[in-house]
């Protein structure tokens, strides 16, 4: 369903957050707290030891409807990406990706 996600068959547990359209029309706010929602859980995992990846899903009309077929989604509920979560077998290598010439101070 994804080319980038080959690692979840091996995963201890895989979710699938979703976006619910009947209670929320409009997908572009769904997303925001469904992303705000993912990063609680991922740096909850991290806090609790386990490995965790963000898949992404949505706005890939291929792989959106690959999973809402394979699940059986009713009508409205839009997958918007998975979330692999499990033990990691190897050492994690922390990145320093902090750019301090990305963030502007009073104006752009
Ligand atoms: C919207 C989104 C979609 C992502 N989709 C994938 C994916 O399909 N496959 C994957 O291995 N990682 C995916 N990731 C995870 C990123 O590749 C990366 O591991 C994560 O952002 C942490 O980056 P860092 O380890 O360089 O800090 C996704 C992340 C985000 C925010």
């Amino acid at each position: 369903m994804t080319p980038y996600a080959s690692f979840l068959k091996d995963a201890a547990m895989g979710m699938v957050v979703c976006a619910d359209k009947n209670k929320n029309d409009s997908l572009d706010y769904c997303q925001q707290d469904l992303a705000a929602a993912t990063e609680n859980m991922l740096v909850e995992a991290k806090s609790l030891g386990i490995g965790s990846c963000w898949l992404g899903v949505y706005p890939n009309e291929e792989r959106y409807l690959a999973l809402n077929q394979y699940f059986k989604l009713p009508k409205g509920i839009v997958p918007m990406w998975m979330i692999s979560f499990g033990y990691i077998d190897q050492e994690e290598v922390v990145k320093d990706k902090f750019d301090s010439s990305k963030v502007h101070y009073e104006k752009y």
